[in-house]
Protein backbone atom coordinates (compact mmCIF):
# COMPACT_ATOMS: atom_id res chain seq x y z
CA UNK A 1 0.00 0.00 0.00
CA UNK A 2 1.66 3.64 -1.06
CA UNK A 3 1.70 6.46 0.81
CA UNK A 4 -1.06 8.93 0.77
CA UNK A 5 -1.46 12.63 1.67
CA UNK A 6 -3.08 14.25 4.34
CA UNK A 7 -5.30 16.13 1.82
CA UNK A 8 -6.24 12.76 -0.31
CA UNK A 9 -7.08 10.64 3.45
CA UNK A 10 -10.03 13.66 3.76
CA UNK A 11 -11.34 13.82 0.37
CA UNK A 12 -11.80 9.78 0.25
CA UNK A 13 -13.79 10.37 3.48
CA UNK A 14 -16.31 12.34 1.00
CA UNK A 15 -17.45 8.96 -0.01
CA UNK A 16 -19.00 7.88 2.50
CA UNK A 17 -22.23 9.00 4.08
CA UNK A 18 -20.64 9.83 7.72
CA UNK A 19 -24.57 11.38 8.84
CA UNK A 20 -28.27 10.27 8.56
CA UNK A 21 -30.16 13.24 7.93
CA UNK A 22 -31.44 13.30 11.22
CA UNK A 23 -27.82 13.97 12.48
CA UNK A 24 -27.08 16.67 10.16
CA UNK A 25 -30.55 18.80 11.22
CA UNK A 26 -29.96 18.11 15.10
CA UNK A 27 -26.21 19.98 14.55
CA UNK A 28 -27.70 22.51 12.50
CA UNK A 29 -30.46 23.56 15.25
CA UNK A 30 -28.15 23.51 18.36
CA UNK A 31 -25.79 25.95 16.45
CA UNK A 32 -28.88 27.75 16.17
CA UNK A 33 -30.17 30.90 18.89
CA UNK A 34 -33.61 30.56 16.99
CA UNK A 35 -34.12 27.16 18.14
CA UNK A 36 -36.01 26.26 20.86
CA UNK A 37 -36.85 22.67 22.98
CA UNK A 38 -39.82 21.59 20.65
CA UNK A 39 -37.86 22.53 16.96
CA UNK A 40 -34.72 19.63 18.96
CA UNK A 41 -38.03 17.43 20.32
CA UNK A 42 -39.44 17.13 17.07
CA UNK A 43 -35.90 16.31 15.33
CA UNK A 44 -34.86 13.88 17.90
CA UNK A 45 -38.38 11.82 17.89
CA UNK A 46 -37.74 10.99 14.20
CA UNK A 47 -35.16 8.68 15.40
CA UNK A 48 -35.90 5.67 17.70
CA UNK A 49 -32.30 5.18 18.88
CA UNK A 50 -32.01 8.96 19.74
CA UNK A 51 -35.33 8.93 21.83
CA UNK A 52 -34.47 5.92 23.83
CA UNK A 53 -30.39 7.34 24.30
CA UNK A 54 -31.87 10.94 25.62
CA UNK A 55 -34.12 9.44 28.07
CA UNK A 56 -31.84 7.42 29.34
CA UNK A 57 -28.78 9.76 29.43
CA UNK A 58 -31.27 12.18 31.48
CA UNK A 59 -32.18 9.29 33.77
CA UNK A 60 -28.87 8.10 34.42
CA UNK A 61 -27.31 9.23 38.07
CA UNK A 62 -24.58 11.65 36.25
CA UNK A 63 -27.51 13.78 35.97
CA UNK A 64 -28.67 12.75 40.06
CA UNK A 65 -32.50 13.61 39.03
CA UNK A 66 -34.64 12.14 41.78
CA UNK A 67 -37.64 12.35 39.41
CA UNK A 68 -38.25 10.26 36.51
CA UNK A 69 -37.98 12.47 33.15
CA UNK A 70 -40.62 10.58 30.61
CA UNK A 71 -40.37 12.90 28.01
CA UNK A 72 -37.95 13.99 25.38
CA UNK A 73 -38.70 18.01 25.77
CA UNK A 74 -38.21 17.59 29.72
CA UNK A 75 -34.95 15.29 28.85
CA UNK A 76 -33.29 18.30 26.29
CA UNK A 77 -34.44 20.88 28.71
CA UNK A 78 -32.35 19.12 32.01
CA UNK A 79 -29.66 18.21 29.54
CA UNK A 80 -29.12 21.58 27.71
CA UNK A 81 -28.36 21.84 23.81
CA UNK A 82 -25.17 20.98 23.41
CA UNK A 83 -25.13 17.46 25.29
CA UNK A 84 -27.42 16.62 23.20
CA UNK A 85 -25.54 17.71 20.48
CA UNK A 86 -22.39 15.43 21.83
CA UNK A 87 -24.82 12.41 22.29
CA UNK A 88 -25.73 12.76 18.55
CA UNK A 89 -22.48 12.98 17.34
CA UNK A 90 -21.55 10.47 19.70
CA UNK A 91 -23.72 7.92 18.74
CA UNK A 92 -23.24 8.53 15.18
CA UNK A 93 -20.14 8.18 15.27
CA UNK A 94 -19.97 5.05 16.83
CA UNK A 95 -22.73 3.69 14.62
CA UNK A 96 -20.50 4.26 11.66
CA UNK A 97 -17.36 2.96 13.08
CA UNK A 98 -19.40 -0.02 13.91
CA UNK A 99 -20.60 -0.84 10.49
CA UNK A 100 -17.67 -2.15 9.30
CA UNK A 101 -16.34 -5.54 11.06
CA UNK A 102 -13.23 -6.03 10.51
CA UNK A 103 -10.75 -7.99 12.77
CA UNK A 104 -9.77 -4.80 14.92
CA UNK A 105 -13.49 -3.99 15.57
CA UNK A 106 -12.64 -5.31 19.36
CA UNK A 107 -9.74 -2.78 19.35
CA UNK A 108 -11.99 -0.22 18.06
CA UNK A 109 -14.40 -0.94 20.18
CA UNK A 110 -11.90 -0.26 23.34
CA UNK A 111 -10.62 2.98 21.36
CA UNK A 112 -14.57 4.07 21.68
CA UNK A 113 -15.05 3.05 25.11
CA UNK A 114 -12.11 4.93 25.83
CA UNK A 115 -12.89 8.23 24.35
CA UNK A 116 -16.11 7.76 26.44
CA UNK A 117 -15.05 8.05 29.79
CA UNK A 118 -12.39 10.37 28.76
CA UNK A 119 -15.45 12.61 27.63
CA UNK A 120 -16.69 12.07 31.33
CA UNK A 121 -13.53 13.33 32.75
CA UNK A 122 -13.32 15.97 30.87
CA UNK A 123 -16.43 17.07 32.11
CA UNK A 124 -15.44 16.26 35.39
CA UNK A 125 -12.03 18.17 35.22
CA UNK A 126 -14.08 21.38 33.30
CA UNK A 127 -16.38 21.69 36.26
CA UNK A 128 -13.42 21.17 39.22
CA UNK A 129 -11.59 24.01 37.20
CA UNK A 130 -14.84 26.07 36.39
CA UNK A 131 -14.37 26.10 32.83
CA UNK A 132 -17.86 27.68 31.33
CA UNK A 133 -18.97 24.94 29.54
CA UNK A 134 -18.37 21.45 30.40
CA UNK A 135 -20.46 20.07 28.04
CA UNK A 136 -17.68 21.32 25.07
CA UNK A 137 -15.17 19.83 27.06
CA UNK A 138 -17.23 16.50 27.50
CA UNK A 139 -17.53 16.44 23.34
CA UNK A 140 -13.47 17.53 22.41
CA UNK A 141 -13.12 14.33 24.98
CA UNK A 142 -14.99 12.23 22.91
CA UNK A 143 -13.67 13.33 19.90
CA UNK A 144 -9.88 13.84 20.59
CA UNK A 145 -8.58 10.69 19.03
CA UNK A 146 -11.22 10.09 16.10
CA UNK A 147 -8.65 10.46 14.28
CA UNK A 148 -7.10 7.38 15.00
CA UNK A 149 -10.90 5.78 14.41
CA UNK A 150 -10.26 6.87 10.63
CA UNK A 151 -6.73 6.04 10.16
CA UNK A 152 -8.10 2.40 10.93
CA UNK A 153 -10.70 2.84 9.07
CA UNK A 154 -9.15 3.90 5.91
CA UNK A 155 -5.78 3.24 6.47
CA UNK A 156 -5.67 0.18 8.33
CA UNK A 157 -2.36 -1.94 6.94
CA UNK A 158 -0.62 0.96 7.98
CA UNK A 159 -2.27 1.37 11.53
CA UNK A 160 -1.57 -2.08 12.41
CA UNK A 161 2.24 -0.69 11.51
CA UNK A 162 1.95 2.20 13.50
CA UNK A 163 0.58 0.19 16.33
CA UNK A 164 2.58 -2.90 16.12
CA UNK A 165 5.69 -0.03 16.20
CA UNK A 166 4.39 1.06 19.43
CA UNK A 167 3.91 -1.61 21.10
CA UNK A 168 7.66 -2.58 20.25
CA UNK A 169 9.41 0.56 22.03
CA UNK A 170 8.71 3.31 23.41
CA UNK A 171 8.90 5.66 20.88
CA UNK A 172 6.29 8.57 20.89
CA UNK A 173 3.19 8.45 19.37
CA UNK A 174 3.03 10.95 17.33
CA UNK A 175 6.26 10.31 16.14
CA UNK A 176 5.92 7.35 14.67
CA UNK A 177 2.71 8.23 12.95
CA UNK A 178 4.68 11.48 11.07
CA UNK A 179 7.17 8.48 10.29
CA UNK A 180 5.05 6.57 8.81
CA UNK A 181 2.20 8.81 7.25
CA UNK A 182 3.55 12.12 7.57
CA UNK A 183 0.96 13.36 9.13
CA UNK A 184 -0.98 12.14 12.74
CA UNK A 185 -4.20 11.36 14.19
CA UNK A 186 -4.36 15.33 15.70
CA UNK A 187 -4.31 16.04 12.49
CA UNK A 188 -6.42 14.06 10.82
CA UNK A 189 -9.37 14.53 13.55
CA UNK A 190 -8.79 18.25 13.12
CA UNK A 191 -9.59 17.97 9.41
CA UNK A 192 -12.83 15.88 10.07
CA UNK A 193 -14.04 18.03 13.01
CA UNK A 194 -13.33 21.30 10.46
CA UNK A 195 -15.65 18.95 7.60
CA UNK A 196 -18.15 18.57 10.06
CA UNK A 197 -18.13 22.34 10.85
CA UNK A 198 -18.03 21.77 14.24
CA UNK A 199 -16.83 25.15 16.44
CA UNK A 200 -13.18 26.21 16.04
CA UNK A 201 -12.28 25.91 19.38
CA UNK A 202 -13.06 22.24 19.36
CA UNK A 203 -11.37 21.54 16.00
CA UNK A 204 -8.00 22.94 18.55
CA UNK A 205 -9.00 20.63 20.86
CA UNK A 206 -8.88 17.80 18.71
CA UNK A 207 -5.66 19.08 16.64
CA UNK A 208 -3.60 19.81 20.24
CA UNK A 209 -4.75 17.40 22.44
CA UNK A 210 -1.09 15.93 22.64
CA UNK A 211 0.97 19.77 22.30
CA UNK A 212 -1.51 21.86 24.44
CA UNK A 213 1.06 24.46 24.48
CA UNK A 214 0.31 25.53 20.71
CA UNK A 215 -3.10 26.51 21.56
CA UNK A 216 -4.02 29.80 20.28
CA UNK A 217 -7.85 30.46 20.53
CA UNK A 218 -8.93 28.06 23.49
CA UNK A 219 -6.50 27.55 25.43
CA UNK A 220 -7.92 25.92 28.70
CA UNK A 221 -10.35 23.80 26.60
CA UNK A 222 -7.39 22.72 24.81
CA UNK A 223 -5.37 21.78 28.54
CA UNK A 224 -8.29 20.38 29.80
CA UNK A 225 -8.70 17.73 26.87
CA UNK A 226 -4.84 17.02 27.23
CA UNK A 227 -5.51 16.06 30.87
CA UNK A 228 -8.19 14.07 30.54
CA UNK A 229 -6.32 12.32 28.03
CA UNK A 230 -3.45 11.45 30.59
CA UNK A 231 -5.74 10.40 33.53
CA UNK A 232 -8.12 7.80 31.47
CA UNK A 233 -4.58 6.47 30.50
CA UNK A 234 -3.68 6.56 34.07
CA UNK A 235 -6.47 4.93 35.38
CA UNK A 236 -5.59 2.06 33.07
CA UNK A 237 -8.20 2.28 31.04
CA UNK A 238 -6.50 3.29 27.85
CA UNK A 239 -6.20 0.95 24.87
CA UNK A 240 -2.28 0.98 25.84
CA UNK A 241 -1.35 2.57 22.48
CA UNK A 242 0.03 6.22 23.29
CA UNK A 243 0.67 5.11 27.02
CA UNK A 244 4.30 4.80 27.39
CA UNK A 245 4.70 8.52 25.94
CA UNK A 246 2.16 10.07 27.40
CA UNK A 247 3.70 13.39 29.58
CA UNK A 248 1.65 15.40 31.08
CA UNK A 249 2.22 19.38 29.90
CA UNK A 250 3.27 21.34 32.70
CA UNK A 251 1.52 24.69 31.26
CA UNK A 252 -1.40 22.67 31.07
CA UNK A 253 -1.23 21.63 34.75
CA UNK A 254 -0.59 25.33 35.68
CA UNK A 255 -3.49 27.36 33.72
CA UNK A 256 -5.95 25.00 35.13
CA UNK A 257 -4.47 25.30 38.61
CA UNK A 258 -4.18 21.70 38.83
CA UNK A 259 -2.25 19.60 41.61
CA UNK A 260 -1.74 15.95 42.59
CA UNK A 261 -4.29 16.28 45.12
CA UNK A 262 -7.32 17.66 42.61
CA UNK A 263 -6.35 14.96 40.05
CA UNK A 264 -6.80 12.22 42.32
CA UNK A 265 -10.04 13.63 43.53
CA UNK A 266 -11.31 13.94 39.82
CA UNK A 267 -9.70 10.23 39.16
CA UNK A 268 -12.46 8.94 41.73
CA UNK A 269 -15.23 11.02 40.95
CA UNK A 270 -15.00 9.55 37.68
CA UNK A 271 -14.29 6.47 38.60
CA UNK A 272 -17.59 6.85 40.52
CA UNK A 273 -19.33 7.97 37.48
CA UNK A 274 -18.53 5.14 34.72
CA UNK A 275 -19.31 2.57 37.53
CA UNK A 276 -23.00 3.63 35.93
CA UNK A 277 -23.75 1.50 32.63
CA UNK A 278 -26.11 4.32 31.46
CA UNK A 279 -23.66 6.69 30.78
CA UNK A 280 -22.15 4.80 27.80
CA UNK A 281 -24.61 6.16 25.64
CA UNK A 282 -23.18 5.17 22.37
FE1 LIG B 1 -4.55 11.18 20.92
Amino acid sequence: MGTISLSELISRIDEIPIFPQTVSNILKLVEDPRTNIRDIENEILKDQGFTTKVLKLANSAYFGVSRQIKTVSQATTLLGFQAIRSMVLASSVGKVLSAELLGYALEREALWKQSQICAITARVIAKKVKFPQPDQAYTAGLLKDIGKIILDHYLNEQFQKIMDQINEGNKAFLEIEEETLGFNHCQVGAKIAEKWKLPEDLVEAIAYHHQPDKALLNLKLVAITHIADGLVMMMGLHIGSDGLAYNFSDSAMELLNLDETILSEIISEVADLISDDTMYIA
